[in-house]
């Protein structure tokens, strides 16, 4: 029944976009830091944040990568205002800079997204400690790095800070072949949840967005197309297909834009229902 829906996602290389269903400028006016916004799903945020008017800092280790999304991103929109950090975010006194860096600039940070992680399968019995540590490093001591730097910006948003951290549903579920990864993002979502309530009291709103595997993205590469389990995980999906970028970058505008405003603290699945239906096939 799926195979047309198949066939039409493994052509897809992360390009395709969903029609556009937020009004002009909802993010005018915002200073929005995208870790990982180099590629897949953080480039997806960092191209519709611009779309609707935000002002872009992506970040990442590696500048040529940088340059690339930005010439892209600038190509696509010569007006939008886009900036690049190359830092690695488990370099505590580097971000703590490079961001304090950001606010000095703008005077302020509106939006950060916690998107930069490191993945690969390998079983835990034959996990290195330094596999372990490198994962744990990026994911959770990264976005622990990240949220403590942009303190200081977020406060000082006028339209109250907001954090969306990328987790995973595996956070919650455990994930064999991928335990450093699961473990690293369930400590975020914990994290996320501390952060909520510690934060609240400054109009910090902060959120997990939990996505589901993406057509086009190097995560759905290493984890399941280069190791030939792509078309069983496209049956555990309940709509039958990988997710877009756009699916993801939507959420994360959403939670930005005044809609956001009354939510912290929660998990927001964009998983097209795989969380549900992994254990029933
Ligand atoms: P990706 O294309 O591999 O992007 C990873 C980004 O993070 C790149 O910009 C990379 O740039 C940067 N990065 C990696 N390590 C870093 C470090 N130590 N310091 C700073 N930047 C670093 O990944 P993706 O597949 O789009 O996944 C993005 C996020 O979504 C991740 O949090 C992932 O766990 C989550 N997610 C993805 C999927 C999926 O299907 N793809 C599903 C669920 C959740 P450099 O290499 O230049 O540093
Ligand atoms: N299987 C088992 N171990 C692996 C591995 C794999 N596929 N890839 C890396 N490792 C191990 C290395 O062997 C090393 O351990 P060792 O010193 O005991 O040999 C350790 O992990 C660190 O590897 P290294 O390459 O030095 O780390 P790095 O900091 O340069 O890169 C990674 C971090 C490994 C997470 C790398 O894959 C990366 O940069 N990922 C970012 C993109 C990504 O993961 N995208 C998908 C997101 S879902």
């Amino acid at each position: 029944m799926n195979a047309p829906i198949e066939a039409a996602q493994s052509r897809n290389d992360g390009t395709e976009r969903r029609p556009r269903i937020f009004c002009d400028n909802l993010l005018g006016g915002r200073i929005a830091l995208i870790t990982g916004g180099s590629s897949g799903i953080g480039l997806g945020i960092a191209r519709l944040y611009a779309e609707l008017g935000a002002t872009v800092v992506i970040l990442g280790r590696r500048e040529e990568r940088l340059a690339s999304a930005i010439d892209q991103l600038s190509g696509e929109m010569p007006d939008a205002e886009l900036v690049a950090l190359a830092v690695d975010v488990r370099n505590h006194l580097a971000i703590r800079d490079s961001v304090n860096g950001v606010i000095q600039r703008f005077g302020r940070l509106d939006i950060l997204i916690n998107n930069a992680a490191g993945n690969f399968h390998c079983p835990t019995e034959d996990l290195s400690e330094n596999a372990w540590r490198t994962v744990i490093d990026i994911d959770l001591h990264g976005t622990f790095n990240c949220c403590q730097a942009a303190l200081a910006g977020l406060k000082a948003s006028a339209h109250g800070g907001r954090i969306m951290n990328i987790t995973v549903p595996q956070a919650l579920s455990g994930w064999p072949g991928s335990a450093h990864a699961a473990s690293a993002k369930a400590g975020v979502l914990s994290l996320t949840r501390s952060l909520a309530v510690e934060w609240g009291g400054y109009g910090i709103r902060v959120n997990n967005v939990l996505p589901g595997p993406i057509a086009g993205t190097e995560g759905l590469k290493r984890l399941y197309e280069d190791r030939g389990t792509a078309v069983h995980e496209m049956k555990r999906m309940a709509l039958g297909s990988f997710g877009l970028v756009d699916d993801i970058a939507n959420a994360c505008a959403f939670l930005a834009s005044p809609g956001g405003d009354f939510v912290t603290g929660c998990d927001f699945m964009v998983d097209g229902g795989r969380w549900l239906k992994r254990g029933w096939v």
